[in-house]
C-alpha cells in the first residue's frame, strides 16, 4: 500500500518545496515508485524547481476534464508530479468538498505508488491541515527562530486537537551544524511537551547552503546534480529516517483509503 508523507511548517519560506522535491528524487533514487503532489493550490511552485511545465493541473481533474493519470507529468528519474496550479484564484481557497475530492483523485494511482509526497502551504489553514490529516506522515520543517518554533506549536496543537494527529517528524532547516540542528529541536520539543501529549521524532537535518541555494535558481536538484554533496547526504538520511517514522491513524479522511481504493477496484 502507498505511504503518503505531507511536507508542512508553521512558517512560510523555510524550505518545504527545497525539501519536498529533493526528498521526492531521493525516494526516486531508492526504486520507490514516487509521486510529488504540489498541494501549495494556486501558488504553486515545485514545478520550476523540477524544471518541468505540466500540461495540466488537479484543478483539470476536479472538473473532470482529464483523469489523474493525464495530470502527471514526468520529472527527473522516474518521478511523477502533479500540481495545484499557479495563479488560479478559484484554487487558492478550497472548500471542503473539493478538498475532499482531490484527495480521493490519488486513489486511481493507488497501485502504482509507492510513495505519495504533498508539498502543503504553510500554516493551519484548512487546506494544509486538510492535506496534513490525510497524510499517513507528516514532516515539519523547522528553523531556528522564535517565530519559527511559534508557528510550528500552532500548526501541531491544532493538528493534534482538531484532527487527532499525535506523530510528527521534525527537520530543522538552515542550520550551522548537526548539533545546532539537535539543540533547536530539543528546545522546541520541551516546548510542546509541556502542552501537547504529541510525540516528535527528529529526522535529521539540513544545512543553510549557498550551493543549495544555487541549485534551486540552476533548477538542478541537488539529489541528482552532487550526489556526494553534504545536503545529498543529509536528504539520504531524511528520507530512511521518514520511513522509519511511526504513522498517524486517523480515521478521518485519507490519502489511499484502503476500503475506498478496494471498493473502486471491484467497482
Ligand atoms: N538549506 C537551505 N540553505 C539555503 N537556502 C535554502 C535552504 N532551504 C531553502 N532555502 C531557500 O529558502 C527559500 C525558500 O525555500 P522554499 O521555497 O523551499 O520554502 P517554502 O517553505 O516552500 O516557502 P513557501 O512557504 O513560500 O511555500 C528559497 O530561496 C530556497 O532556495
Ligand atoms: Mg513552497
Amino acid at each position: 500500500m502507498a505511504t503518503s508523507i505531507a511536507i508542512a511548517s508553521g512558517k512560510g519560506g523555510v524550505g518545504k518545496t527545497s525539501m519536498s522535491v529533493n526528498l521526492s528524487l531521493t525516494f526516486a533514487q531508492m526504486d520507490k515508485r514516487t509521486t510529488l503532489l504540489d498541494a501549495d493550490f494556486g501558488m504553486a511552485n515545485a514545478h520550476i524547481l523540477l524544471g518541468v511545465k505540466p500540461d495540466y493541473y488537479i484543478s483539470d481533474a476536479l472538473k473532470g476534464s482529464v483523469s489523474i493519470s493525464q495530470t502527471l507529468c514526468s520529472g527527473p528519474i522516474g518521478l511523477s508530479f502533479a500540481s495545484g496550479g499557479s495563479g488560479l484564484i478559484d484554487m487558492l481557497n478550497l472548500d471542503k468538498k473539493t478538498r475532499y475530492q482531490t484527495i480521493r483523485l490519488f486513489d486511481e494511482i493507488a497501485d502504482d505508488t509507492d510513495i505519495l509526497v504533498a508539498d502543503v502551504p504553510a500554516g493551519a489553514s484548512d487546506s494544509s491541515l486538510a492535506f496534513v490529516s490525510a497524510a499517513d506522515k507528516v514532516l515539519i520543517v523547522l528553523v531556528g527562530e522564535p517565530t519559527s518554533f511559534l508557528d510550528a506549536y500552532s500548526l501541531i496543537k491544532v493538528a493534534h486537537l482538531e484532527a487527532g494527529l499525535s506523530n510528527f517528524s521534525i527537520v530543522v532547516n538552515m542550520t550551522q551544524s548537526e548539533p545546532q540542528a539537535k539543540a533547536h529541536f530539543e528546545k522546541f520539543n520541551s516546548i510542546v511537551q509541556k502542552f501537547l501529549d504529541v510525540n516528535l521524532d527528529y529526522v535529521g537535518h539540513l544545512p543553510l547552503s549557498t550551493r543549495l541555494r544555487q541549485s534551486i535558481v540552476a533548477r538542478k536538484p541537488i539529489s541528482i546534480e552532487a550526489k556526494d554533496s553534504r545536503e545529498n547526504a543529509c536528504f539520504q538520511r531524511i528520507a530512511k529516517n521518514i520511513l522509519n517514522s511511526p504513522k498517524n491513524e486517523t480515521g478521518g479522511i485519507r490519502f489511499f483509503d484502503q476500503q475506498i481504493v478496494q471498493s473502486k477496484r471491484v467497482g
